[in-house]
């Protein structure tokens, strides 16, 4: 290492270094950590963890006045009220992990007090649903709600959220059968939206969303229609894996995804025909998977539709790119477009 390199080193070591000490005043079963960081420790931030406190434990557990981090999961709290969340200290909270705690129902105003909070868990409870409030005025970039008892849900609870900083929205492992997006011209700034492993039958419509992360792997779906996405222009990434009663996708399904780079199809066993068209508008798709799939070949002229496409995985193992004519592979199959050609490592993949 040059003796700069060392300088810096030693600088940046300096700035980020953290240091953790014990806190007075920490409630017996909770563990209490200050953290400083910056330059002569100029900041810290305090965090609690009273994970499996027990069930007598009465709320509002009292916490250190400047915690950022406080951990409630697994404390059997039940429902939740006004006042479990409102003591001193809990208004700087800025993440909040209130899982597995066999929360049935949530009072409209128990998070009313955590106007800095940034990330909430409330997963592996027993939720159905939230009053439309419940997140009003809250600086959300993360809510955990996978893992309930939802059977409906609309995203236009998001639309009370202070700033417009992305969200990130976990909804797997519910019982949802419909998911809504009411917008009344609101602007929801919900960018990452997992709907994995419900009881959807179709996809939904997420118009007016500005997704760019979408995931609706093992759900009941059985057909992908024309244009359901159409509105989904800044999605990059769609997951669509898992599907065991998913038979059609219907041509033009994916038109609009103008921005989409990766398209996971793979272990949709009931998969057998995907026509060209299916591929119509993916300008930007770098990489399909469909692999345990039930597609085994693809349409010829797959690379007019699919300009900007790297490499598509199929059946168990088997994999293609798109390289230049002129390359070295010697199994070529279909010349497609310009000098450019797909080339699998098993032969007779194109239709
Ligand atoms: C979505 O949920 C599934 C199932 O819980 C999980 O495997 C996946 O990592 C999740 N994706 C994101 C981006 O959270
Ligand atoms: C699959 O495609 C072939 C050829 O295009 C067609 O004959 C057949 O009817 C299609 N099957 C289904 C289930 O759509
Ligand atoms: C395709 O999907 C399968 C199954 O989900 C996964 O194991 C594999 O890693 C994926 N391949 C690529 C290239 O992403």
């Amino acid at each position: 290492m040059s003796i700069m390199a060392l300088l810096l080193w030693l600088g940046l070591s300096l700035l980020v270094a953290v240091q953790s000490s014990g806190v007075k005043n920490c409630h017996p079963g909770c563990h209490c950590e200050v953290e400083s960081f910056g330059l002569f420790d100029s900041f810290s931030l305090t965090r609690v963890d009273c994970r499996g406190l027990g069930p007598r434990a009465s709320m509002p557990i009292p916490i250190p006045l400047d915690t950022a981090h406080l951990d409630l999961s697994s404390i059997a709290m039940g429902p939740l009220s006004d006042t479990m969340l409102a003591g001193p200290g809990y208004t700087t909270l800025v993440s909040l992990d209130l899982s597995d705690n066999h929360i049935t129902k949530v009072s409209p105003n128990a998070l009313s007090k955590l106007r800095y909070l940034e990330t909430l868990d409330l997963s592996h409870n027993h939720l159905e649903r939230l009053s439309s409030g419940f997140f009003s005025g809250l600086p959300l970039a993360e809510v955990d709600l996978s893992h309930n008892s939802f059977h409906e849900f609309d995203m236009d609870l998001f639309a009370t959220k202070v700033n417009s900083e992305p969200l990130t929205v976990d909804l797997s492992y519910n019982k949802l059968v419909s998911v809504l997006a009411s917008l009344h011209g609101r602007i929801l700034h919900i960018q990452t939206l997992n709907l994995s492993a419900n009881q959807l039958s179709s996809a939904p419509t997420l118009a007016g969303l500005p997704l760019r992360y979408l995931n609706l792997d093992g759900n009941p779906i059985t057909q992908i229609k024309k244009g359901t996405f159409a509105q989904l222009k800044d999605l990059v990434y769609l997951s669509i894996s898992g599907l065991n009663e998913l038979r059609l996708i219907e041509p033009y399904s994916f038109k609009g995804l103008h921005s989409l780079q990766v398209l996971d199809l793979s272990n949709n066993p009931k998969l057998k025909n995907l026509s060209l068209a299916v591929f119509s508008g993916l300008d930007s798709l770098q990489e399909l998977n469909l692999s345990g799939s039930g597609v085994e070949s693809l349409p010829t002229k797959i690379l007019t539709h699919l300009p900007s496409i790297k490499s598509i995985t199929l059946g168990r193992n088997i994999q293609c790119w798109r390289t230049q004519k002129q390359g070295q592979f010697h199994r070529q199959m279909g010349q497609v477009y310009h000098n450019e050609v797909l080339t699998c490592n098993v032969e007779g993949i194109l239709l």
